[in-house]
C-alpha cells in the first residue's frame, strides 16, 4: 500500500492491572489507505478503544510502531503529539465529551480557534448548520438531546477538516433512530470524513 494514512506495525499495549501487567494489544499490524473507511468490531474489553487511542496519538504503545500521515507517533512526546493531532485528527467519543460551560457554537469553534483559523465562529456555525443544528447554536450541551449533542461533537471533529477521523462507538449512547441519523451523517457522501 502506498503511503497509508495509518500504519501500525506489531503494536503492543501492556497496562498495569491490580494483579500485574495486562496485555491489551498483542501485536497489531494494520494499514489504512487514504479514503478508506474501516469498522473495528469486537466484544467489550477486546481493546477497540485502546487501539483507537493509539491511532489518534492519545495513548502510547508499549512497543511497535504507529505511523500516521508519514509521522512516526511513537517518536513524539506529549507536546509533539498534541501539535500533531491539531487539525489532522478528528475524534468522536461515545459520551460526546462536549465542554458543558460552552454553547454548541463555542464548542465547535474551539479547535478552529486553537488552529488560528480565520472566522472560527462563522465556520463553526456552518458546520452546525451542516449537521442540522442551525437553530440550536446558542444552546448549552445540557439543553440538547443526546442525538443533538453527538451532532455537535461531529461538527466539532469535522470543522478542522482532519485527514483522519476516529469515532469510538459514536452511537453507543443513542437510541436506534438517533444512532442511524448519526451514522448517516458520518458516512454521508460529500462530508469531509
Ligand atoms: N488504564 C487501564 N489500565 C489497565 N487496564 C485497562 C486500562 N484501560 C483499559 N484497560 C483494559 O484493557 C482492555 C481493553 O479495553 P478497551 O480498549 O476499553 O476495550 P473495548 O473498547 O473493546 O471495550 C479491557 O480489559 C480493559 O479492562
Ligand atoms: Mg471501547
Amino acid at each position: 500500500m502506498n503511503n497509508p494514512v495509518l500504519a501500525l506495525e506489531d503494536v503492543r499495549l501492556t497496562l498495569a492491572g491490580n494483579a500485574g501487567p495486562v496485555e491489551i494489544l498483542k501485536g497489531i499490524t494494520l494499514n489504512v489507505a487514504k479514503g478508506e473507511t474501516l469498522g473495528l468490531v469486537g466484544p467489550s474489553g477486546s481493546g477497540k478503544s485502546s487501539l483507537l487511542m493509539l491511532m489518534g496519538g492519545l495513548e502510547r504503545a508499549t512497543s511497535g510502531r504507529v505511523q500516521a500521515l508519514d509521522q512516526d507517533l511513537t517518536a513524539l512526546d506529549e507536546d509533539g503529539l498534541a501539535r500533531f493531532r491539531r487539525g489532522r485528527m478528528g475524534v468522536v467519543f461515545q459520551n460526546f465529551h462536549l465542554i458543558p460551560s460552552m454553547t454548541a457554537l463555542e464548542n465547535v469553534a474551539v479547535p478552529l480557534e486553537i488552529m488560528g483559523a480565520e472566522d472560527a465562529f462563522g465556520r463553526a456555525e456552518a458546520e452546525l448548520v451542516a449537521v442540522g443544528l442551525g437553530a440550536r447554536i446558542h444552546h448549552y450541551p445540557a439543553q440538547l438531546s443526546g442525538g443533538e449533542q453527538q451532532r455537535v461533537a461531529l461538527a466539532r471533529a469535522a470543522a478542522p477538516r482532519p485527514a483522519i477521523f476516529l469515532a469510538d462507538e459514536p452511537t453507543g449512547n443513542l437510541d436506534g433512530v438517533n444512532g442511524s441519523a448519526i451514522m448517516d451523517l458520518i458516512f454521508a457522501t460529500g462530508r469531509p470524513w
